[in-house]
């Protein structure tokens, strides 16, 4: 290596890259397959929204343009969409861009640390080691509900953000809003406390689990939403937090001014619109949910109870195959999904919920594959 790299900064030296699901072409070629299911990103099952295709056609031809720098109509029609002041609203590339920037302005390496269930989300660990901030972890009960309590014990003065996602990751778990509110209020006042919300639009009934309606209360809490689950825009890489105006305000300062690009602008815009595709869109998660909850539970499979729109699952005590072997006999199938062994469950296994089609591929190929064990 040369000398000029190895000076690179430790936390660069050491650094462990995000693990992404496996993509549908690396599957198509690796096994010379015609068709893959890919249910390993929590994707949405119904695709891109209609208005979305439209609107992104007729756009196409501003890509030359520089986007204006703080998406204002983009912030605009999220403001409306969530009912707040658009002066609360920063949009990214990606939420991964404001779970980012929040560690980058709050947390100071050396001297404060971010706290975390665990297991959690990758990237508030990737990007606080990153930063050289400490990481701290408190372990979910065996059940993967919250200890909220337990959370409370190890923040001190110097605890810049706590993140708790919900529905969780990879669990699909969802504290009650009345209990994240008594935590909320417990939080020194100078501590972030980041909700991360990416899958809440699945929760049965939002409310009960949303404390987005105390934002004008607790001027320290941080909601995180995504733009890459129920409004079918992965690819296109958006997402935002709704904040303090104050916090707000600097976060757009800092920020790289053209990271949500003009396209994703329009697509989320069209997205937000879209309220038939959003609609049809919860209706097949929570249809598929149900479905894949019991024909998992009929295979003898033990899926957890789930908010969000994927399911995780153990396999019968009698299999005698590992997640792993399971995953990879999926594989070979042309079923992608996702094993738990880089979150620290290496017996779980995590499907996102697809449409009719996928759903139903994957309850054949996981039976095909248990009964191939048992013969
Ligand atoms: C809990 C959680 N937060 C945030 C994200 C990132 O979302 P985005 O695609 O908006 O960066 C994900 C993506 O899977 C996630 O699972």
């Amino acid at each position: 290596m040369p000398a000029s790299v190895a000076a690179l900064r430790t936390e660069v030296l050491d650094f462990e890259p995000y693990a992404a699901g496996l993509s549908i072409e690396e599957i198509r070629e690796r096994y010379g397959l015609e068709s893959v299911i890919k249910l390993a990103s929590n994707e949405n099952p119904l695709g891109v929204a209609p208005l979305v295709q439209k609107r992104l056609k007729t756009a196409a031809g501003l890509a030359f343009r520089y986007p204006k720098p703080d998406t204002p109509r983009l912030r605009k029609a999220i403001a409306c969409r969530m009912g707040v002041d658009q002066s609360r609203v920063v949009a990214g590339n990606g939420s991964d861009e404001i779970i980012d920037i929040l560690i980058r302005v709050r947390a100071v390496p050396g001297r404060d640390n971010v706290l975390a269930f665990k297991p959690c989300f990758s990237m508030y660990k990737i990007q606080s080691k990153f930063l050289g901030v400490e990481f701290r972890q408190v372990p979910v009960e065996a059940d993967f509900t919250y200890d909220l309590d337990k959370l409370a014990e190890r923040v001190d003065e110097n605890t810049a953000l706590v993140f708790v996602t919900s529905p969780d990751n990879p669990s699909g778990f969802a504290p009650k809003a009345a209990e994240l509110e008594a935590f909320a209020r417990s939080l020194p006042p100078a501590c972030l406390f980041v909700v991360d919300e990416a899958y809440m639009d699945f929760a049965e009934p939002e409310e009960a689990y949303s404390i987005r309606n105390l934002l004008d209360e607790l001027d320290n809490l941080v909601i995180l939403r995504t733009f890459s689950k129920a409004y079918g825009l992965a690819g296109m890489r958006l997402g935002y937090g709704l904040m303090h105006p104050d916090l707000a305000d600097y976060l757009m300062r800092v920020r790289l001014p053209f990271s949500v690009n003009i396209l994703a602008e329009e697509a989320g815009i069209a997205a937000i619109e879209d309220t038939c595709f959003y609609e049809a869109t919860l209706q097949a998660v929570r249809s598929g949910r149900e479905r894949l909850a019991a024909e998992l539970t009929a295979m003898g499979c033990v899926p957890k109870p789930t908010q969000a729109n994927f399911l995780m699952f153990t396999l019968p005590e009698a299999c005698s195959l590992s997640a792993k072997d399971v995953f990879e006999k999926l594989l070979e199938r042309g079923i992608i999904i996702r094993p738990l062994g880089s979150y620290g469950l290496p017996d779980s296994l995590r499907v996102s919920i697809g449409n009719e089609h996928e759903n139903h591929a994957f309850l054949r190929g996981l039976r095909e594959v248990l009964e191939e064990a048992r013969a």
